[in-house]
């Protein structure tokens, strides 16, 4: 499976996926980097794992439309199968969407439907949940609201400020993107009404207790 990562910023989960893109026997490559920013720190994973990258700064173009056209040109050069967001901070339009169908998921810090959007770690201390963590999904028109594809719940600890949950949210996403790629590009994830399912995967424990039992 050939697969382009977009990224806006430092690309910690980019990182990810190259690393573990590198095992004999993943089944997916990363083929392109591409940037919105000039300046995202991502950029020097790509080349220090030798792919391809690319920059199409959106700050250079009249409208959305405009710099959609221009990342879908960057994007078709490279004869993809799926497009990964990381970190990626653009809202993709409903065309753009529709045009790479089923074709883009996208990781997002938090249990979705639970906080879509920004700010993810500090609404979730602020409404007090004791399960934050985060989402692999396909992207739809709705912003963060595709079929999900799998999650990893973290525990919020007490004295946790948003930098904290997020440093520990962000070492799960790390292990769960990577593992929803493989799922993917093995041909394991299949869509059914707006849902996933995962094929031959086994059951995780029955329940995750947050605070733990043994307090
Ligand atoms: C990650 O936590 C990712 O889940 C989040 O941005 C961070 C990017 O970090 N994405 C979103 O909030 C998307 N709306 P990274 O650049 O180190 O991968």
């Amino acid at each position: 499976m050939r697969v382009a990562v977009l990224i806006s910023g430092r690309g910690s989960n980019l990182r990810s996926l190259l690393e573990a893109a590198e095992a004999p026997g993943y089944p997916a490559k990363i083929v392109l980097v591409v940037a919105n920013r000039p300046d995202a720190g991502g950029l020097e994973h790509a080349a220090a794992f030798g792919v391809a990258s690319r920059v199409v700064d959106h700050r250079t173009f009249d409208d959305r439309a405009g710099f959609e056209a221009a990342l879908d040109a960057a994007l078709a050069e490279a004869d993809l199968d799926l497009i990964c967001l990381a970190g990626f901070m653009r809202v993709l339009s409903a065309a753009f969407v529709k045009r790479w169908e089923n074709r883009i998921i996208n990781i997002h810090p938090s249990l979705l439907p639970l906080f879509p959007g920004l700010d993810t770690h500090a609404r979730a201390l602020d409404a007090g949940v004791k399960l934050h963590g985060c989402t692999v999904h396909f992207v739809n028109e709705a912003v963060d609201g595709g079929a999900i594809i799998g999650q990893a719940a973290v525990p919020v600890q007490a004295g946790d400020d948003p930098q904290r949950l997020a440093a520990r949210v962000l070492q799960a996403e790390h292990r769960l993107y990577p593992h929803c790629l493989r799922l993917l590009a093995e041909g394991r994830v299949h869509l059914l009404e707006g849902r996933s399912q995962i094929e031959g995967a086994s059951d995780p424990g029955a329940a995750l207790f947050s605070p733990d039992l043994s307090a």
